[in-house]
């Protein structure tokens, strides 16, 4: 009896020719003196000459990505996503088909291996595929929006072209004539209250015309080289009293030597006023402890990049999605027209640059503006 056995452990594993010849890489199995025969195709395929490879310690390293490991070849059935180290460190991955082989006490298994590396590529190509297009589909959106907004603002400047030349003039009379009817006809108090009533109406017609004029007008304006920073002291300073008065610090932090950018110099004040106006208000009524209102300037490699920044109310997703449309505003009837934003986005997107929002209520607003610098200049052109 001990003679058999000795006998039997000295039997070396091998492959019968049938299957030795199968064009399938597979491997035979002894869990009894872990060895381990391929057949040749295995060998081709995998690039595998010393079976050993599979047992060693190297191939258990790779632990979390499921490597081959003999274990696997004892357990019969189906196991996806496998993976094996070729000769050369490579890691491949495999299928595995593991079959019980021969008596069942010869603790023998089949396994048949299936490359299954080509699939995987298809399926990263597929998710890298999907990745591009979810991103295109993005660039798309934001582009589509941003047609809608220039769409809306053509429209809106033609008509206000033609809407503000028919109303001035009406609107000239009734103030003229309210003015003189107070110093023509004796007016009972009443009367008079009215009057002042009607020429303070006509006085605030008379500035959302004139918004509109300019709004009308923006296309035509000439864009130049022009300095971010000066926009941004010149409007800091025609607010800096009105800020004072209201008890909000604005604070000043531009980058010296700030490049060029091309847009209308007049206009871009214009920006500067509409975002720091709007700064101010929120932060009135807001009611918050230390009202600041920030602009920041800095030359980055996309182009100069300015933050208006301020711990104002902030503003709920619903305002924040209308900001920039024509006549929106939440503030009370009389105190804004609603045009500030969309002239702003306007002006910039003639000077080629981009504004975007970043709100929440009760934590502020930030806006960012990215403008491009004027070559032109800077390689000393002339604009
Ligand atoms: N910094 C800000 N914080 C909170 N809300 C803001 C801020 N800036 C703009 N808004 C919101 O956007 C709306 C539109 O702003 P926009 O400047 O276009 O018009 P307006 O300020 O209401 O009126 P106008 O500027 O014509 O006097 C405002 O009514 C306000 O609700
Ligand atoms: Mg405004």
């Amino acid at each position: 009896m001990a003679i058999k056995r000795l006998k039997r452990i000295a039997e070396p594993l091998v492959l019968p020719d049938g299957l030795e010849a199968l064009p399938v890489p597979l491997l035979l199995y002894r869990k009894s003196d872990n060895s381990l025969v391929p057949n040749p195709e295995f060998i081709t395929v995998f690039g595998v000459h010393s079976p050993a490879r599979i047992l060693s310690a190297r191939a258990l390293g790779l632990a979390q990505e499921r490597p081959v490991h003999p274990s696997a070849f004892e357990t019969p059935g189906r196991q996806e996503g496998r993976v094996l180290e070729n000769d050369r460190g490579e890691r491949i991955s495999v299928d595995l088909r593991v079959s019980a082989y021969g008596k069942p006490s010869d603790q023998t298994w089949l396994v048949m291996f299936e490359d299954t590396g080509p699939r995987v590529d298809l399926q990263n190509q597929l998710v890298n595929q999907h990745l591009e297009l979810q991103k295109s589909y993005e660039q798309l959106r934001s582009l589509q929006q941003a047609l809608i907004q220039s769409a809306k603002l053509a429209s809106l400047g033609e008509l206000a072209t033609g809407v503000a030349h028919e109303l001035n003039q009406p609107l000239q009379a009734i103030m003229g004539f309210s003015q003189e009817l107070k110093y023509v006809e004796k007016l009972s108090p009443v009367g008079s209250e009215y009057v002042d009533d009607i020429v303070s109406a006509s006085k605030k017609m008379a500035e959302i015309i004139k918004s509109l004029r300019t709004f009308a007008r923006d296309s035509g304006q000439e864009l130049q080289a022009t300095s971010v920073a000066h926009a941004i002291e010149e409007s800091s300073r025609l607010l800096r009293h009105t800020f004072l008065q209201a008890g909000v610090t604005l604070e000043l932090d531009v980058e010296s030597d700030l490049p060029l950018t091309r847009a209308n110099p007049i206009q871009l004040e214009q920006v500067f006023v509409n975002l720091l106006s709007n700064a101010k208000d929120a932060l009135e009524s807001s009611g918050v402890a230390a009202p600041k209102v920030s602009i920041e300037a800095r030359n980055t490699a996309e182009g100069i990049l300015v933050r208006v920044t301020d711990n104002g109310c902030g503003m709920p997703p619903e305002v924040r999605d209308r900001i920039f449309d024509p006549f929106f505003t939440t503030k009370p009837v009389g105190k804004g027209t609603g045009l500030g934003l969309s002239i702003t986005h306007g002006i910039l997107a003639r000077a080629g640059a981009r504004i975007s929002v970043n709100s929440h209520p009760g934590a502020g607003t930030e806006f960012t503006i990215l403008f491009q610098i004027d070559r032109s200049q800077t390689e000393g052109e002339t604009a």
